[in-house]
């Protein structure tokens, strides 16, 4: 019995800036995006999750928003958005947005008034605090991208909070006009027929009333960042947080009757925690995204130890999802090869629970080198040489041999992958064993097949010729015996 429309669909995370450019400045667009639906649809995907497309000063690519209700000139107009939505819905797809509620740009007008004076009618949309006894920041929260979460203002004496960068301030969740300028906002995009929203950094949003310091990570080592020098006990996830995501809920439920409108929030936390957001069912996010398939090693048995926990972690009448990669995340075929990004291919969509694609992963992106002068992601331009870099995970989509592999009549602006000229859309189209044809037969047989989309999950493990250390598996046939090919021809890992 299908619920809703989000619980047997897939959704395709697309990254306008390097999806496909009409304007030929090298940064992709929401015109060339209309060109490509047909591609999208053709992959037998069921939505479109489509990163910050509103007006920004692309201090974060478009993370950090300084108008909630418009469209960033560099990628189009409201004429051409709407044109592109109706574009979606004629395909029977639907296309959900990214709400970035957790902070603004610094040129929101929002913060410019906020920053005006300690008086200034909306001082309080933004987390405002005294510097401590002594001087200097409040207390030791670090951003998410290194350095302290405070900044200084010097004309009015005080230190703003951001939890990634200064050009980010945080918006205060715990100010009643805020939540209801913000709930204007998904309102204005649900009215316009939007189909839900992929919530930006969700157990971020609330933090602690005392601020009190963050207890210092144990573990800490400085090739993690600076995010981790503290736990981020005080300044997320607080239990307040709840009762904001359940107002999120009733707006989202209030549109599209049965057809429901779809809440995913982005949360970066262990089991318990995530799963607390799914609320009583009714008034959490529908899919807390649980990113684990990309954190967790990638070995056959604790893979298969995660798939368990998290399904028995799931509250009742929860659903599941799957996320495989992301415009943050290294590529799955960079991290793990092709063969193996195969094989995570096979399991995304083949486990129950809703999978969410990131473009370009359908053709196997793998590593790209971003040469030093090439750099443009601020995380790494903060934290240098960490690897935390997520320029390699950004680059364009590569469609064809033409110049510019078809993305842009311009220098893209960030590198192609050095084998586009074979590694395109077209050329895998032409070869039936390519990983963008896996993709294309998996999402097919997923969609024919209700047990796989939706059927329950029974790890196989007992009895099974699992690999001893070393030794190569089929996945398919679980043909232990076999080296490099098997007679099933489906991709190898090595066993534990
Ligand atoms: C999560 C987004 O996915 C990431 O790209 C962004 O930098 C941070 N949130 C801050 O908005």
């Amino acid at each position: 019995m299908t619920r809703c429309w989000w619980e047997g669909g897939t959704i395709y995370q697309v990254y306008p800036r390097s999806f496909q450019d009409s304007a030929g400045d090298g940064i992709g667009d929401l015109r060339g995006m209309e060109q490509r639906l047909d591609y999208i649809a053709s992959l037998g995907v069921d939505a479109i999750w489509l990163s910050p497309i509103f007006p920004s000063p692309m201090a974060d690519f478009g993370y950090d928003i300084a108008d909630y209700r418009g469209i960033e000139p560099l990628f189009g107009t409201q004429a051409d958005f709407d044109s592109l939505l109706a574009a979606v819905h004629a395909r029977g797809l639907k296309l959900l947005l990214d709400f970035v509620p957790n902070h603004s740009s610094d040129q929101h007008p929002w913060f410019i008034e906020s920053r005006s004076s300690r008086n200034a009618p909306k001082r309080d949309w933004y987390i405002w605090h005294d510097p401590a006894p002594g001087g200097g920041p409040p207390n030791n929260w670090t951003s998410d991208f290194g350095g302290s979460a405070w900044e200084y203002d010097a004309a009015t004496g005080q230190y703003y909070l951001h939890a990634f960068l200064t050009q980010q301030p945080d918006l205060n969740w715990r100010n009643p006009e805020l939540r209801a300028a913000m709930h204007d906002v998904m309102r204005f995009w649900l009215d316009r027929g939007v189909d839900g929203f992929r919530i930006d950094v969700l157990w971020h949003i609330c933090k602690s009333l005392d601020f009190a310091d963050n207890p210092l990570n144990p573990d800490y080592h400085p090739s993690m960042g600076e995010k981790f020098l503290v736990l981020q006990t005080h300044s997320t996830d607080q239990p307040e947080i709840h009762a904001i995501v359940r107002d999120m809920r009733t707006i989202a439920d209030s549109y599209r009757g049965g057809d429901r409108c779809v809440l995913i929030g982005e949360i970066c936390l262990p089991l318990p925690r995530l799963m607390t957001y799914y609320g009583n069912g009714s008034d959490g996010v529908h899919l807390p995204f649980n990113f684990a398939l990309i954190e967790t090693a990638w070995q056959a048995r604790t893979i298969a130890q995660f798939i368990e926990e998290y399904e028995s972690a799931l509250p009742p009448g929860a659903w599941p999802n799957w996320v495989i990669g992301s415009h943050d995340a290294k590529r799955v075929a960079g991290r793990l090869g092709e063969p193996q990004a195969r094989v995570a291919a096979m399991l995304l969509l083949t486990l129950r629970g809703t999978p969410t694609l990131y473009q370009g992963d359908e053709i196997g992106i793998g590593a790209v080198d971003i040469l030093p002068d090439m750099i443009r992601d601020p995380r790494e331009l903060r934290e240098p040489g960490l690897g935390l870099g997520r320029d390699p995970a950004r680059t364009p989509m590569a469609w064809d041999g033409s110049p510019h592999a078809g993305f842009s009549t311009a220098k893209p602006w960030l590198p192609l992958h050095a084998d586009w000229r074979t590694r395109n859309v077209s050329a895998q189209l032409e070869d039936p064993h390519s990983i963008l044809m896996l993709y294309r037969n998996l999402l097919s047989l997923r969609r024919d097949s209700h047990e796989l989309a939706k059927g329950p999950y029974e790890p196989c493990l007992d009895g099974a010729p699992l690999a001893s250390s070393g030794d190569d598996v089929c996945c398919g046939c679980r043909d232990a015996a076999m080296s490099s090919t098997c007679v099933c021809g489906v991709a190898m890992y090595r066993g534990p």
